[in-house]
């Protein structure tokens, strides 16, 4: 059986690249509305994309992060991989949502090896599932600072079933599973090789897909508060679905600029900013739930991610409400691509939606499954 892979530690960016084997492998995002596949390859100590591409898929694939047609997810994640051309069948995927949880707890000091033979115990009382359903994880973020002698873990359990559905269909199309990572942790890597100017900051990592928001807020480069919203690009969707009487492709088009005959752009815009005014409060609760129970400090700028993080006027009120600069995560920013290859208007448009498939496909050999 698949394990989450031990959630990331950090090195430096240089270090990395230089002393690490590291093994080709795919970055393989499968979100609810669409599958992302990242491919970088070292070469004279720079990374080289190799590919970047997407694949809608129909509605009802994935719902609520369940699959439920697997026949139409492996075709979209072959399609994507025969277009890739790779020479790895290594595939580094992620998980996120209801099925997974994460916390942060505080234990008596102790070594990695110590706790791995203790995480199981250690971390029953903050599983609301039976420790036989579920694959742990843990990372030993550091010192408590309030507690001398206690140390700060972050625990992430995944529900075998849940995470066993994205293993298996990967697996029955002659790919390997070497990773799975967790969508927020995903983020992270991504935004350490990515951003490695900002490593000092408080920065919140925000990635608006269609039904989930990942949030991770990070500090001094490391994870230090990882939730997910039940929210994303999908409210609008519907939202225009309803009001507007029209099918899920119509309304996915009309979100996104399309001009339907009888929609009124009044209406869209006062659909839109409501939409948004939602998200926007509930991202501020968070990040000020943060600052208030967690941290005692505020994220000093906020990276924000995802295809929904297009939605017209998302990131001009965010930053209004919150106070805080919103910068859009660029993944490609640090990566050479060979223009006769790759469009740079395409990997500006498609960029933010590949942060998480961009953050995987850095993964290397140490995460692999067991
Ligand atoms: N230009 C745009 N304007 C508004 N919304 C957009 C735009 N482009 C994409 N979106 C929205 O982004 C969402 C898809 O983003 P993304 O690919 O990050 O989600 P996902 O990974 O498939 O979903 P999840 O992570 O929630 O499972 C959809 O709701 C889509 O409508
Ligand atoms: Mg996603």
């Amino acid at each position: 059986m698949a394990q989450l892979a031990r959630a990331f530690t950090c090195d430096k960016n240089e270090e990395r690249l230089l002393t690490m084997s590291y093994p080709r492998v795919i970055g393989l995002d499968i979100g609810t509305r669409v599958v992302k596949l990242v491919e970088v390859h070292r070469s004279r100590k720079q990374l080289q994309l190799s590919y970047v591409g997407c694949c809608p898929l129909p509605y009802g694939v994935i719902v609520e992060k369940e699959i439920q047609q697997p026949e139409e997810l492996a075709n979209a994640v072959m399609s994507l991989y025969r277009n890739s051309k790779s020479k790895t069948t290594n595939v580094c995927l992620s998980v996120a949502g209801k099925s997974i949880i994460t916390k942060q707890i505080s234990l008596n000091s102790m070594s990695d090896q110590e706790l791995e033979k203790l995480i199981a115990i250690e971390a029953e009382p903050y599983i609301p599932f039976p420790m036989e359903d579920v694959n742990l994880d843990f990372v030993i973020l550091g010192d408590s600072p309030d507690r001398p002698g206690f140390m700060e873990v972050l625990l992430v359990a995944a529900k075998k079933d849940f995470l066993s559905q994205y293993v298996d269909l990967v697996t029955s199309l002659n790919l390997t599973p070497v990773v799975v990572d967790v969508d927020c942790y995903a983020l992270e890597v991504m935004f350490e090789y990515c951003y490695p100017d900002i490593e000092d900051e408080t920065v919140a990592l925000i990635n608006v897909g269609a039904s989930l928001t990942n949030i991770n807020i990070l500090t001094a480069g490391k994870s230090h508060f990882v939730r997910d919203l039940p929210l994303g690009g999908d409210l609008v969707t519907r939202d225009i679905m309803r009001f507007f009487n029209v099918d899920f492709i119509q309304a996915e088009n009309i979100k996104r600029g399309a001009r339907l005959g009888n929609i009124s752009p009044t209406n869209l815009k006062s659909l839109i900013d409501r939409n948004v005014e939602m998200l926007v409060a509930e991202l501020k609760k968070t990040l000020e739930f943060f600052s208030i129970n967690i941290a005692r400090k505020s994220p000093q700028s906020i990276f924000l991610s995802g295809g929904g993080a297009s939605l017209y006027g998302l990131s001009n009120t965010l930053e209004t409400e919150t106070g805080l600069p919103v910068f859009m995560v660029d993944p490609f920013r640090l990566v050479s691509a060979d223009t006769k290859q790759f469009d740079s208007d395409y990997l500006t448009i498609v960029g933010p939606s590949m942060a998480i498939a961009f953050g995987l496909s850095m993964r290397h050999e140490r995460d692999k499954l067991e």
